[in-house]
């Protein structure tokens, strides 16, 4: 005889429930609790970390490496076409369509993950928009679009989530940038807004530590992905990489490995941290190619 363990992996578009999409593995013979492999008995008391911008780059990495560790991802993100396509190819995950820039719909977004998951154990705020441009060039609706996003957003959700985070005694990690580290021109608008966030979360980490809440930042260097192809030319290209003493791009992976652990119970006394994950580049003060041996 043939069973079947089906899982479920339901959309939800502003709050609204969609058709679930039903993923079945098949089982040659039947099982008893006896034969449930040790994983998924550890995956009945699953962690639950609340993902935005999952849809793809280093969200999406991020989401693929919690389940591997054996979490239950809430997958966030704007693009609908995108999120359930990607959703559809994962198990232990729910997707919802959410803009994280819109207070309403994200005080809607973490009730449905809520209610779906009953509990959220970390949050890592990925969702970004890329838009580089000169002071002069940069009008205010080109500001709103990239501080909406990146530092509204992170703002938005974090507290959103803040009460589902004091009862786990969970975690934030919130994703900047090397942009926010270092000046450079054409990043008035994103550098600013990667900054903010740095400071953002040095407040979420003074004020929620007395309730167990941990909180820290990742500031990946530059990664192969759609949000930064869009803005680097291959003379940046070349550029970061005569900058950088690793010589190369990082991966989404290297990104998520690093925020991940910050979620992780290895990470326990770990609070307040800016961490670049950039290949030496910060750290790196005069990096003229020049100089090099
Ligand atoms: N790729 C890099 O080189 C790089 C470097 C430093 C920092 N970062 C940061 O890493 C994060 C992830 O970037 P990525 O490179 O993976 O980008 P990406 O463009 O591949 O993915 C970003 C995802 O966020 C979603 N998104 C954007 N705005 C949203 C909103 N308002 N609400 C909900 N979803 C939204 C997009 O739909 C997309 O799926 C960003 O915060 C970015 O600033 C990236």
């Amino acid at each position: 005889m043939r069973f079947f363990i089906t899982s479920i992996c339901t959309i939800f578009v502003n709050g609204y429930r969609r058709d679930p999409l039903l993923i079945s593995v098949p089982f040659a013979r039947s099982i008893s609790i006896m034969d449930i492999p040790r994983k998924a008995l550890i995956m009945m008391n699953q962690k639950v970390a609340l993902i935005t911008g999952a849809a793809r780059g280093i969200g999406l990495a991020t989401t693929e490496l919690f389940i591997e560790q054996g979490w239950q991802v809430a997958m966030v993100d704007r693009d609908a076409d995108e999120l359930s396509a990607v959703a559809a190819k994962l198990t232990n995950v729910n997707a919802f369509v959410h803009d994280v820039s819109k207070p309403d719909q994200v005080t809607n977004m973490v009730a449905s993950v809520q209610s779906q998951f009953g509990q959220i154990d970390a949050v890592v705020n990925n969702a970004g928009v890329a838009d580089f441009g000169p002071i002069e060039k940069t009008d205010f609706e080109r500001w709103r679009t990239v501080m909406s996003t990146n530092l509204d957003g992170v703002f938005l959700v974090s507290q959103a989530a803040t009460s589902a985070l004091k009862k786990t005694r969970g975690s934030l990690v919130n994703i900047a940038s090397i942009s926010g580290l270092r000046a450079s021109t054409l990043r008035v608008a994103y550098g600013t807004s990667k900054a903010a966030v740095i400071q953002l979360t040095k407040q979420q980490a003074a004020e929620l530590g007395e309730h167990g809440v941990r909180a820290n930042c990742v500031c990946p260097g530059p990664v192969r992905t759609k949000l930064a192809m869009a803005v680097h030319t291959k003379e940046i290209i070349d550029a970061y990489h005569d900058a950088i003493p690793l010589n190369r791009y990082g991966s989404e992976n290297e990104i998520a490995e690093l925020i991940v652990f910050l979620c992780s119970d290895k990470a326990s006394y770990i609070t307040g941290q800016v961490i670049a994950s950039d290949g030496g580049f910060e750290s790196t003060g005069v990096g003229l190619p020049a100089l090099r041996v």
